[in-house]
Order: C-alpha cells, then structure tokens, then sequence
C-alpha cells in the first residue's frame, strides 16, 4: 500500500495518522525522529521506526490475545499498521514499578526504589503545559472523563502491566515505568491506543554486569547514554527468539 496517496490527519512527534479506506480505521505509521524533554532535543535515527512499529505491533497482538482491546487491527508495512480510528484520550497514563526520573525529582524516593505497589500517574496530554501531573479530582473537574472511565482505564493499566512485566522479564528484561494513552473508537469502547515502544517506556537489562543499571530505552537518546537503534535492536531480537519460542 502507497501511504504517498493518504492523507494526513495528524503528525506527532514520532507518528503520522493517516486516513485508510475504511473510515473506521487509520494508518499508525512511525517515524524515525526522536524527541525528549517536549521536544527541546530532537534527532532522527535510521530504522528507529521499523523497530518500533515492530515492537509495537508484538505488544499490542500479546494484550490483545489477553483480552486487553487495544486499537490494533493488522500489520500494514515494516513502518506502520492499521488501527481502530479513535479519538484520544488527553492523559498521558504512567505506571511506575521501580522509582527512577521525574518521581524521583519530585519526591524524597531514591531512584531505583522497587515500590511496594505500581503507582500509577495521570499527565494532561498538553504540550503547550508542558504535560503537567494531574489529580484525579483536577481529572474530574476539567471533564476530561468520567470517574467510571477513569477506574476502568486504572484497572487496565494495572492489568497490562502485571501482563508486560511477566512478558519482559521472560526476555531478561525490567519494565521500569511506561506512558500509555488511551482511545475512544466509533462504538464510544475507550481502548489502549498510541504505541508501546521503547520511546515511551524505561527497560533496564536483567544481564546487565555488577548491578549497573543498562537502559535499552530512550534514556540512552535523554540522556546520551550510548547506541539507540542497538538498545531497540536488541529488545527487537530477545521478542523474535522469545515469540518464536512459545
Ligand atoms: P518520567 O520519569 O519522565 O515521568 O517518565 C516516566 C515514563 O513515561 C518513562 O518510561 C518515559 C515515559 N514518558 C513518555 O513516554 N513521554 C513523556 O513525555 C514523558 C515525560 C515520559
Ligand atoms: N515525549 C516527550 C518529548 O518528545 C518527552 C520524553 O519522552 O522525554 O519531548
């Protein structure tokens, strides 16, 4: 499919939205720029998006054979796959299993606390505000969501990451923390949308020597921690021999 000949409904810091045949659905294409910090450092990095997409797509068939919905429909090309068309919920939803990054700026918590539970953060999904920690009675009253929606998207948030944190870890993985955002499609079902990469997750490798920490994520890009498309190729791969192998 020539994606040269749809037309753009939306373009992201690291996605494109196209419009598909289908007026129910979109064409999820990623790319290979990368941001940080909203957007005050950019780079792009070859393959970036083909790996993405690719770990994306794995995750999103994983939750789905769990009986999480999620907008993912079916594969497309190497750097997209098609979707529910939805309409997005704006709140960055953010689990924490291990206490590193902002948490750790904004409290007395030392960075790699294993929390006694996943502590889950609501962001509004505004650029403009710099994506600013919200509450849930702040949620209620900007009526972003109902409360109803708001215990159905924080159950299901805990529910895929009790999922993810089994998966990774079958790859020798630690899923640190990770940002999701949530969709609402045409049947009005609120379901996971956006991506789950490496961008939007901190994965520290259980291989990792003498109890250093080794990110495989896009720290390495915050923070100049070393290679990215090496970090990302390397989770790619542990997910090909681990899916392969089950
Ligand atoms: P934080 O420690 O900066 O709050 O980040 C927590 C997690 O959320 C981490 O895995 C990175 C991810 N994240 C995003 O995906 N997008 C963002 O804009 C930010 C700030 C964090
Ligand atoms: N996604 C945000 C940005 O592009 C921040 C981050 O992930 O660090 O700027």
């Amino acid at each position: 499919m020539n994606i040269d000949n749809k037309k753009l409904i939306y373009e992201g810091k690291a996605k494109k939205i196209f419009a598909n045949k289908n007026p129910e659905e979109v064409i999820v294409q990623f790319k290979d720029d990368a941001t940080a910090f909203n957007a005050a450092k950019k780079s792009t990095f070859e393959g970036k998006g083909e790996l993405n997409c690719f770990i994306s797509e794995t995750i999103f068939k994983y939750l789905i054979n769990q009986n999480i919905p999620t907008h993912y429909i079916r594969s497309n090309s190497k750097s997209s796959f098609i979707a529910q068309k939805v309409k997005i919920i704006p709140l960055e939803v953010v689990v924490r299993n291990t206490a590193y990054g902002s948490i750790c700026n904004q409290t007395n918590i030392e960075p790699g606390t294993v929390l006694k539970e996943p502590l889950i953060d609501f962001y509004y999904k505004d650029d403009n505000l710099n994506d600013p920690l919200l509450t849930i009675d702040r949620i209620i009253l900007m009526d972003i969501i109902s409360q109803e929606e708001l215990l159905f998207i924080k159950e299901l948030t805990k529910k895929i990451n009790s999922i993810l944190m089994v998966f990774f870890s079958n790859i020798q993985i630690n899923l640190v923390d990770f940002k999701v955002e949530y969709g609402r499609n045409q049947n009005g079902q609120v379901v996971l949308a956006d991506e789950f990469s490496p961008d939007n997750c901190r994965l520290w490798d259980m291989k990792a020597n003498n109890g250093k920490i080794e990110s495989l994520d896009k720290d390495r890009f915050r923070h100049d921690l070393g290679d990215l498309i090496e970090a990302y190729s390397e989770i790619s791969n542990r997910i090909k021999i681990f899916i392969s192998s089950t």
